[in-house]
């Protein structure tokens, strides 16, 4: 990881901070229309080239909390998705998206409060965050969710997510996990999902992180 604490890029009405700790450049910013982000300009972002809704917009687009808005008017600022999502990505790691609180988040990566890409494949350097280590690893899985779950009857309040000690990521609260092709797979109310890479019955865990020793450290 590069950064040791967020960027601030301030603006008149708005200031976007940028956490390099989160970031796996996936580029969903750079790709955006406008001038709010550019590559290889100084600075890369200015808010004030991008209308407000602008800012909100690709700042949202950003998976891993990597990026986060501040407004002056703090009634502006990112509220909770109403719904809680969980995306099994394809051999990626798991984007969550909603109203999370991932036990052990650094108070300072505020967009970790509401989007967070956590590591799947037991390889990443700075567990539970991914950090693109799946790559190198060669890891491999489609994102297929085989079961179903249980109905919801609402879709969204607060989510805990949890890392245990060398072991799955104990989920609780209302959740959608949709698999990697976008279908909405799973809904229920608790999931305990594989982070070692080695289960056979992913994204769940199946106990496999004993049997191969897995070590969050
Ligand atoms: S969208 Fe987020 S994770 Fe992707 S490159 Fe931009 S800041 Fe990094
Ligand atoms: S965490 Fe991978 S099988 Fe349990």
């Amino acid at each position: 990881m590069s950064a040791k604490k967020p960027f601030e890029y301030p603006g008149n009405e708005v200031n976007v901070q940028w956490d390099g700790r989160l970031c796996i450049h996936i580029g969903e910013c750079g790709r955006a229309e406008g001038e709010l982000f550019v590559g290889g300009r100084k600075p890369w972002c200015n808010p004030d080239l991008a209308s407000q809704d602008e800012v909100v917009d690709v700042v949202q687009r950003c998976p891993t909390g990597a990026l986060t808005y501040q407004f002056k008017d703090a009634q502006l600022n990112e509220q909770a998705a109403e719904q809680n999502t969980i995306t099994v990505t394809y051999n990626g790691p798991f984007f969550f998206h909603g109203d999370l609180q991932i036990t052990g988040a650094p108070e300072t990566s505020r967009g970790l409060a509401f989007r967070a890409a956590l590591c799947r494949c037991g390889h990443s350097k700075h567990k539970p965050f991914c950090d693109n280590s799946h790559e190198a690893a060669g890891f491999k899985d489609s994102g297929a969710v085989g079961e179903a779950g249980q109905a919801l009857t609402d879709q969204g309040g607060p989510l805990q997510v949890k890392p245990t000690n060398n072991g799955p990521l104990v989920v609780t609260g209302n959740v959608t996990i949709r698999s990697g092709s976008g279908r909405e797979a799973w809904t229920g109310t608790r999931a305990v999902l594989c982070r070692c890479g080695a289960s056979g019955n992913k994204p769940f865990c199946d106990g496999s992180h004993a049997r191969i020793g897995f070590n969050d450290a």
